[in-house]
């Protein structure tokens, strides 16, 4: 535990332009949902806050496309992701929105600041403007040739096909999207943040976790992937960057402030402030205080988010933050990658995706098991894959036939044997334990071991590791169930009485301990499991966990003897195969069209590269391919191609010069797992020698693909 007196956790701010998917879910939603709920049950204070971004050119963008006003778009999916995330149950404590009038003051109110502070350079640039329209055009708004892969329609700041980042500048012939016609290019002035000037305290504080001279964090606590991409940002150098824009849309730039009509603030100085208006909100609401949870050196500051909002979080917001003056550092960021579903990227604009407002309508009562899915599958260190067959086999092997079962055999038996009351035991009469069958068991070690496992999980949820942590809690199902399979209660009911109230009572305090410690992940299972013997929610109370723990440590049993239970219920039903082929017929759908441009255009034939001659395995022993991950990435200045990586391949780190820069920008690599012919001869390829190849799949298209080994595989491992 950090040892803080409070904690302020954040989620990043949705943009209110459309559904949420299950790649939103595991990326940030789910980890800072357990990681919040875990600290009510151990009684800490925490306010959780999120809310909808409701500015930039995202919104507008699509209520172009819907031909509605921005103000109906926000208005329609803030309120679809506000249910939505009520309904699969992350329990923030506020939900804010970033065109509420707070959060209008709150930024300003920064603005003002800043320009107080000399944090701003006030710059005259070109801009596109377009004639026709009569107004700037954001760089969403101007489509042009991309100079890298000569895609016709690359929009102004990113092409979609290559990846490449872009500047409206850099497109070839470019149009506006609002009128169709050539923009031509005005002065406009605006109001750029000296991030030069943030540069080598940001440098220092990443990377040792000190700023002006005090420890704030340990880097080593911080992920790799996380550390690597601020690096990889921070070596080719931070710039000014402008911070306000010419739209009609978002937060105004103070009137009283010369040349400020027309002009929004950007949304840097726009949407992670919305987690500050958010928290001030929510203290007016709950009669509180905001500042401490702010501005006080014993808050721990948290920022959940995905890989996208990296540097965001780590460097310009911190930044901002800084230059204000007033305001702590997030104490971590612990990012995650991305959810790729059935083999692909999810992608909103083809609808190759998993929505999670349409999981909750089709699967009623079951929000757990997605979450319980996602949470297995979280991207923790690379990227992870949802399937939906995946989803079945997890579903019916782990949440039915180990918890479910676990609980409806103890509970059964109790109401059989007992009436439904904890029986009282002879805590010494032994038993096989359930952690080991080898082993007898003893009431208390029982308990005893119990504890650890609790302490053990929690441990892992306050470092971030919850698929390591939700393992533990089904290791602990699991050892209920074996402690009924070892000692089979049925059989020895008539033989060995006391024994058997001995299993039943100790299998109850499992049951207990499980309807505490599943909350984080599945909190309606909790619920209903706490329904089911006859204890509150722990949704109104806090500090449940804590007390068990205390409990367990004094070797007290969590049930006491003679507490009456309930009448046994499933709690999770199985999922058939065709509920799951329905799923799977209905993403095919929606993906037909692009599904048959690949296979009528590319005919078989000329779809595979010929055959390579034979060779022996003599000749591919040859070969020593490794296991690593990029840990660094930058473009290679001069070259289109080449990515220089640095690649850590467990025993050493190599620099490693790969030709993939046309198929991905520097911040899709870092992070990901690779395999790499770790003996080819080093190479120097302007200027650079390059240590290794990084191995990759080549499509009939001409796309690459990594190959890299299953998730969470070590670095330095032989591929043969
Ligand atoms: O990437 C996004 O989804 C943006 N709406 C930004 C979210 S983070 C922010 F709120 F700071
Ligand atoms: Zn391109």
């Amino acid at each position: 535990m950090s040892g803080k007196k409070r904690y302020l956790v954040t989620a990043a701010l949705p943009y209110a332009n459309g559904p949420l998917h299950i790649g939103h879910l595991a990326g940030a939603y789910l980890p800072a949902d357990i990681y919040v709920r875990y600290l009510r049950l151990m009684s800490k204070d925490v306010v959780f806050v999120c809310g909808s971004d409701e500015h930039g050119a995202a919104i507008t963008v699509r209520a172009r496309k819907e031909g509605v006003t921005p103000r109906e778009i926000v208005d329609k999916y803030h309120a679809l992701i506000r249910d939505t995330f009520e309904k699969i149950g992350i329990a923030f404590d506020i939900y804010h929105r970033t065109s509420e009038q707070l959060h209008h003051e709150t930024s300003q109110d920064f603005f003002r600041k800043l320009l107080e502070n000399n944090q701003f350079s006030e710059e005259v640039t070109e801009q596109y403007y377009d004639e026709v329209a009569g107004q700037f055009l954001a760089d969403r708004y101007i489509i042009g040739t991309c100079p890298v892969c000569a895609n016709p329609d690359a929009y102004g700041d990113q092409c979609e096909k290559c990846g490449s980042s872009l500047s409206p500048t850099d497109l070839i012939s470019p149009r506006s999207t609002l009128s169709g016609s050539a923009p031509v290019k005005r002065p406009t002035k605006h109001w750029f943040l000296r991030l030069d000037r943030h540069e080598n305290w940001l440098r220092e504080w990443i990377n040792t976790g000190v700023a002006d001279g005090h420890q704030l964090h340990n880097p080593a606590d911080w992920k790799n992937h996380v550390l690597g991409q601020c690096n990889s940002w921070l070596d080719q150098g931070l710039h000014p960057r402008a911070m306000t824009r010419d739209l009609d849309w978002g937060v105004d730039v103070p009137q009283e402030i010369p040349d400020s009509a027309g002009k929004k603030l950007y949304v840097w100085l726009d949407a992670p402030i919305g987690y500050i208006s958010a928290t001030k909100q929510w203290a007016i609401d709950h009669g509180k205080k905001w500042e401490p949870y702010w501005k006080a050196d014993d808050t721990a500051l948290i920022h959940f988010i995905g890989k996208d909002n990296i540097v965001f979080h780590c460097l310009i917001f911190p930044a901002i933050l800084k230059a204000h003056g007033d305001f702590i550092l997030p104490v971590n960021v612990p990012a995650n990658q991305f959810v790729n579903l059935e083999g692909r990227k999810i992608s909103t604009s083809k609808n190759w995706a998993v929505w999670v407002h349409e999981y909750v309508a089709d699967f009623p009562g079951q929000e757990d098991a997605l979450r319980y899915n996602m949470i297995k599958k979280m991207p923790e260190q690379g990227d992870s894959e949802f399937t939906w067959k995946g989803f079945q086999e997890t579903t019916n092997n782990e949440l039915v036939n180990n918890l479910a079962n676990f609980v409806n055999r103890v509970l059964v038996l109790t109401n059989n044997y007992y009436g439904g009351f904890v029986p009282a035991v002879d805590a010494n009469h032994e038993f096989k334990s359930g952690w080991d069958i080898d082993k007898t068991g003893v009431y208390d070690e029982e308990l005893h071991i119990l504890h650890e496992k609790l302490e053990a999980l929690g441990s892992e949820i306050e470092r971030f590791n919850f698929r390591e942590a939700l393992r533990i809690l089904m290791e602990i199902s699991a050892a209920g169930n074996a402690l009924l399979q070892f000692n089979e209660p049925w059989k020895m009911v008539k033989v060995d009485p006391e024994q058997v109230k001995v299993v039943i009572n100790l299998g109850l305090q499992f049951v207990a301990a499980l309807s505490v410690a599943c909350q984080p992940f599945m909190p309606f299972t909790s619920k209903r499991l706490r329904g089911l013997i006859n204890l509150n929610a722990l949704d109104e109370t806090r500090g449940e966990l804590l007390f068990i723990l205390n409990d367990l440590a004094e070797g007290n049993p969590v049930l006491p003897t003679g507490h009456a239970i309930g009448a046994a219920e499933h709690l999770f039903s199985r999922i058939p195969d065709e509920v799951i082929a329905a799923q799977i017929a209905k993403l095919e759908a929606t993906d037909t069209a692009a599904a048959n441009t690949t296979t009528t255009n590319t005919p078989a034939a000329t779809m595979y590269a010929p055959l390579a001659p034979t060779i022996t395995y003599d000749d591919f022993a040859k070969l020593d391919i490794r296991t690593g991950t990029i840990l660094t990435a930058e473009k290679m200045e001069k070259s289109k191609k080449l990515l220089r990586l640095n690649v850590d391949l467990g025993f050493e780190t190599r620099t490693i010069l790969s030709g993939i820069a046309e198929h991905f920008t520097p911040e899709d690599v870092v992070g990901r797992q690779v395999v790499v012919l770790a003996n080819l001869a080093p190479r120097v390829m302007m200027g650079v020698e390059s240590q290794g190849m990084i191995l990759m799949a080549e499509n009939a298209e001409g796309k690459l693909s990594f190959v890299r080994p299953e998730e969470g595989w070590g670095n330095g491992f032989g591929v043969k």
